[in-house]
């Protein structure tokens, strides 16, 4: 997509209206993208639901739901509610009836995103696909659906042959939201347009990179969700697995979508890990068994810690650590890069040794990068000092800072899927995430009160 240009015929068949993601994050992007012209103001947003509302009082129950800053006076014209039982296959006849009769159906880019359970999944795929809202190879529609991707590799199949059934994979948008954040996508234009980085990403210059996610809070509202899916599931498999992807994969021959996917790809393949109790353990917070819609006796855990290693001669020797949970000491993501000891110590100066280099990519809360060098300390010796760098993202947007679903729904439409994982992504990470989950089996979550507890487990060797 160009500069400026402005995506017409826009529809978005939203499964799943009434639900938290469209409230927290559809809507608010969409109507970004209608406002800012990105997308053009006849954008149609078709909002499926099965509570008994109309177009105006889904919109009266959007204005109370949604905490964005919103013109609904402009945005209400371009939604329309309907109102469906998704699983029952006989009502997309209606769907399709509805659409023909409210929106310029043919010739637009249609979307059907899927806000909804992973297990509305075949239904609604079988549902558009017989009545004709989507047909198979068709490049003006697409479908999207939200992570979890299955529960483990052999449910993820099972999904993916269903789709394949009714769609080509280019028209399947597999949405990691991690992967629309702008630091996200920084992650390849500081490697790769950086000299100074190039040629020491590796063994020759890394002594280790951890990938973190912590998160403040417990589980909150979303208990039943949680406790069939647990950290590994839900942290590790996509947005952990998705940064390694970025951080450690070869320079692509080009930036096209495949080159970077196969990339990608590559160092999924190349994961691997000694299974024993300093590599692998997870970790349960104290109170998560009295969450609501928690098993009272569940083993999910709510913390991973894992040491990896990727396979390849440019990672040989470098460990990787993944480090996520809830309920820890702070909301914080971030990519951390630790340098080899600088092999150089000179007599004058007066520190013994001098501390490594660190760049820091902070992708969660703030948006940025720190890099620490080591510079003179002011004065008459020479003391050396460590010194950051620091670059705020952030500050130096003009106007909107994009959130992430916008980003994704603009290239959804624009129909580059960059941004979004391949099927063998995909089936590469469950792979790694079964072998994890075998190993743990028989073991149960280390019950934690604070990060600090953890963090003195954790051996970075
Ligand atoms: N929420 C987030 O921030 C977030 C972030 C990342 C990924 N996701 C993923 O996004 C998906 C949706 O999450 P969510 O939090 O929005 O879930 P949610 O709040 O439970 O919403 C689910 C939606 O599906 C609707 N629905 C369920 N069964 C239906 C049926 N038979 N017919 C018609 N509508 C039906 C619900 O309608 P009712 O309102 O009538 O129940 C509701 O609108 C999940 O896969 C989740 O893992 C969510």
């Amino acid at each position: 997509m160009k500069k400026g240009e402005v995506m017409k015929n826009n529809l978005f068949v939203i499964f799943g209206a009434t639900g938290n993601l469209t409230y927290k994050k559809l809507l608010p992007a969409l109507f970004q993208l209608i406002s800012n012209k990105s997308f053009s103001g006849d954008t149609k947003i078709v909002c499926v639901g099965r509570k008994e509302l109309t177009t105006e009082t889904y919109v009266d129950d959007a204005i109370n739901k949604v905490t964005e800053k919103i013109d609904w006076d402009s945005f209400r014209d371009n939604l329309l509610y309907y109102r469906m039982d998704i699983e029952s296959i006989s009502d997309y006849d209606s769907l399709r009836n509805f659409i023909e009769n409210h929106c310029q159906f043919n010739n637009s880019n249609t979307v059907f995103y899927l806000a909804t359970s992973p297990e509305l999944l075949p239904t609604i795929a079988e549902g558009i696909s017989t009545f004709n809202l989507a047909k198979k190879g068709d490049p003006s529609v697409r479908i999207v659906f939200e992570k979890p991707f299955g529960e483990d590799l052999a449910s993820a199949k099972e999904y993916n042959q269903l789709l394949k059934q009714y769609f080509k994979e280019s028209q399947i948008y597999r949405i990691d939201h991690y992967l629309g954040k702008e630091m996200i996508q920084n992650i390849l234009v500081v490697r790769f347009s950086n000299k100074i980085f190039e040629d020491v990403w590796g063994s020759n210059g890394i002594k280790k990179i951890t990938i973190l996610a912590k998160e403040s809070e417990g589980v909150i509202d979303r208990g039943s969700y949680y406790d069939r899916s647990g950290a590994l599931r839900d942290m590790l498999q996509s947005h952990l697995m998705q940064m390694l992807s970025l951080v450690a994969m070869e320079p692509p021959e080009s930036f096209e979508t495949d080159d970077i996917r196969d990339k990608k790809v590559h160092v999924l393949r190349n994961l691997k890990t000694d299974f024993n109790p300093d590599n692998v353990f997870i970790g349960q917070y104290n109170g998560y068994r009295s969450e609501r819609n928690v098993l009272p006796d569940s083993k999910t855990e709510t913390f991973v810690y894992l040491k990896v290693a990727v396979d390849t001669e440019r990672w040989r020797g470098v460990p990787f650590y993944f480090i996520t949970g809830k309920h820890l000491d702070e909301k914080k993501s971030e990519i951390i890069v630790d340098f080899l000891e600088n092999s150089h110590s000179h007599k004058q100066w007066s520190n013994e040794s001098v501390p490594p280099n660190q760049l820091i990519i902070r992708i969660d809360p703030e948006d940025g990068i720190t890099f620490q060098i080591n510079t003179k300390y002011p004065g008459l010796t020479l003391d050396v000092r460590p010194t950051i760098l620091d670059y705020c993202h952030k500050c130096q947007a003009i106007g909107n800072f994009p959130e992430a679903y916008e980003k994704l729904l603009l290239d959804i439409i624009s129909g580059d899927s960059t941004l979004f994982p391949r099927w063998d992504e995909i089936e590469h990470s469950w792979r790694f995430i079964d072998q994890i989950k075998s190993y743990l089996k028989d073991s149960d979550p280390i019950e934690y009160n604070s990060f600090e507890e953890l963090d003195q487990m954790i051996k970075y060797k």
